[in-house]
């Protein structure tokens, strides 16, 4: 895959909303997981606490991290990338961009929940610096078959940048 020429991390409006679930329903696909449809995104981002941003490659938006912030705390809601563009580092780009932002805005700590079987998700996180804190039983119900368990991460964000 060609490298993308230009990269910018934009806060998404809502002019993104269609883009941004179409890119939900292919990065999760694989998950058979539902697609967030444009007016569940436009809901999200006008929630005051949801905050939304788009990893635009050659203008075009590429990936997004979403979270919501309360009381100097974030939960990543979610994270995605085109299947196009994964294993490029991307992600790792968002999650760099979001402890900047934790840095500048006073936020101390990050949580997220994660699918047990996400391995790529987990690896993502626990190399981003990001501990496992816990369980949550049959947190995801599946179409078929058995619910999945949820993994809870954390990741207290300090000054010095190691986390
Ligand atoms: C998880 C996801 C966001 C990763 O995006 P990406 O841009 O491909 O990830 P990156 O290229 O930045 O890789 C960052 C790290 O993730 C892990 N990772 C990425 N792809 C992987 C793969 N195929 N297998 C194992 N680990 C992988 C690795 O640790 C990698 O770091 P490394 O290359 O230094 O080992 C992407 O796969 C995706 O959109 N998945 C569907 C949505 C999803 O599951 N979101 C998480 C919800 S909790």
């Amino acid at each position: 895959m060609k490298a993308a020429a230009d990269i910018r991390l934009l806060k998404a409006d809502a002019d993104t909303c269609c883009a941004l679930s179409v890119l939900h329903g292919a990065a999760f696909a694989p998950q058979e997981e539902r697609q967030w449809t444009a007016d569940e995104f436009l809901e999200l981002m006008q929630t005051p606490s949801i905050w939304t941003y788009g990893l635009y490659l050659d203008q075009l938006v590429a990936g997004f991290l979403m979270l919501q912030v309360v009381a100097g705390e974030a939960e990543i809601i979610t994270i995605a990338m085109d299947p196009k563009w994964h294993g490029q580092g991307y992600a790792k780009h968002l999650l760099n961009y979001l402890h900047a932002l934790c840095l500048s805005q006073g936020i101390s700590k990050v949580f997220l929940e994660v699918r047990e079987d996400n391995l790529k998700a987990i690896k993502l996180y626990s190399k981003a610096g990001f501990v496992k804190k816990g369980v949550r039983q049959g947190y995801y119900q599946k179409q078929k078959g058995k619910p999945v368990d949820a993994l809870v991460f954390a990741l207290v964000i300090d000054s010095i940048g190691n986390s």
